[in-house]
């Protein structure tokens, strides 16, 4: 096999030439009229993919900086929390959590699983007052997606907790409609669905999770929304933001709008039916019983260590294939199939995968 560059991995994911055009465009400074309007321009796009009304907070990380900033901007050390964890990214808004001092109840799913509405129900009857259930829209290291809208209901039916989504893989890939189901604080960021390069982060905050805003007590400066909020108005970030990460959104978002949000998620379920398939023909064991459209997640035989094979794969071919994370290092290959990606990179990946993985175990 030639040598190519693909990626299939969930997160970063490849690039379209106007992205990457647009990171290459000289620097403009950020407190200019010219900014200011693309400034503007991804706000109001972002708005209608995060399907909201609410503002949007651009942020200077990777997505975990928007889940951090959601716990510190949401909740004070003596708030009980709920945290559905589905894997890895379950695990983490639980850990991030415990860094500032709350000790969230962990409802631990078993991985492979979507979270169970009925289980979050009786979480939520069992502990009365909760102030916030924090859960992943697809958790990248199982291949799940959850049913966020069945979800967001049960909360909103058994408590006044907020609705806290981890969107960071899922947004522009899998069905989210933030209003029309109640998510109150949605979080994501810039190199999955959206197409871009890793470095920006998002949150869609309402005004339901406004009010937990100006209470909450926990610290936080350079995540601190209500500075953001004050920046909002005069079409400014309060600190130097990532210009041509924000310059390069804009020219993602068009390319989203110009198929159809609807269209994306549409071709995103369907390159997903077609590698799911694919894995199966070639012997893998599909891992998520619920699976998300961004990736599939496949089990490796037992013999097969699948961190030496996707490095394998990268050395001798140049395309990238996800490993397992956590708990799963060695045994998942995970092949993303979401934003720029394209059937035919799902191909090649096939390819090398019916190359590399040992011939005995592909029956
Ligand atoms: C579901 C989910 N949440 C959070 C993150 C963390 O994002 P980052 O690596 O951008 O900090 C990821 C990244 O893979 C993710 O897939």
């Amino acid at each position: 096999m030639t040598k190519q560059n693909i990626m299939l991995t969930p997160g970063p994911t490849p690039l379209p030439p106007e992205v990457l055009e647009a990171l290459s465009r000289p620097i403009i400074h950020h407190r200019t009229e010219e900014f200011g309007q693309v400034f503007v321009d991804v706000e109001e796009g972002l708005k209608r993919i995060f399907r909201t009304k609410s503002p949007v907070y651009m942020m200077a990380s990777s997505g975990t900086g928007a889940m951090e900033a959601a716990a510190v901007n949401l909740l004070s050390p003596s708030d009980k929390v709920i945290v559905l964890s589905t894997g890895v990214f379950g695990d983490r808004f639980a850990a991030i959590l415990k860094a500032y001092g709350v000790s969230p109840i962990v409802v631990q799913e078993e991985w492979g699983n979507a979270a169970n509405p009925e289980t979050l129900k009786k979480a939520l009857l069992d502990n009365p007052g909760v102030k916030a259930v924090f859960f992943q829209h697809t958790d990248t290291s199982t291949g799940i997606v959850n049913d966020i809208k069945a979800l967001s209901e049960v909360v909103h039916k058994n408590s006044q907790a907020l609705v806290v989504v981890d969107s960071v893989s899922g947004l522009a890939a899998e069905p989210l409609e933030m209003d029309a189901w109640g998510l109150d604080v949605v979080a994501s960021a810039s190199q999955k669905g959206l197409m871009n390069a890793p470095g920006l982060s998002f949150a869609a905050v309402n005004d339901r999770a406004w009010t937990a805003v100006e209470a909450a007590k926990l610290p936080r400066f350079y995540f601190d929304w209500r500075t953001m909020k004050k920046f909002l108005p005069t079409r400014q970030t309060p600190y130097t933001p990532s210009i041509n990460l924000i310059v390069a959104q804009l020219e993602a978002i068009k390319l989203i709008e110009k198929e159809g949000l609807e269209n994306v998620w549409k071709n995103t379920d369907e390159l997903a039916a077609y590698t799911r398939k694919r894995v199966q023909e070639i012997g893998l064991t599909l891992f998520a019983k619920d699976p998300a459209n961004i990736l599939t997640a496949a089990l490796v035989p037992e013999t097969v260590d699948s961190k030496k094979l996707v490095a394998q794969i990268l050395r001798e071919t140049g395309i990238s294939i996800a490993g397992g994370q956590g708990k799963l290092e060695g045994r998942l290959i995970r092949i993303a199939h979401m934003g720029y990606i394209t059937r035919h990179d799902v191909d090649e990946g096939f390819k090398a995968l019916e190359k590399y993985l040992p011939r005995k175990e592909k029956v």
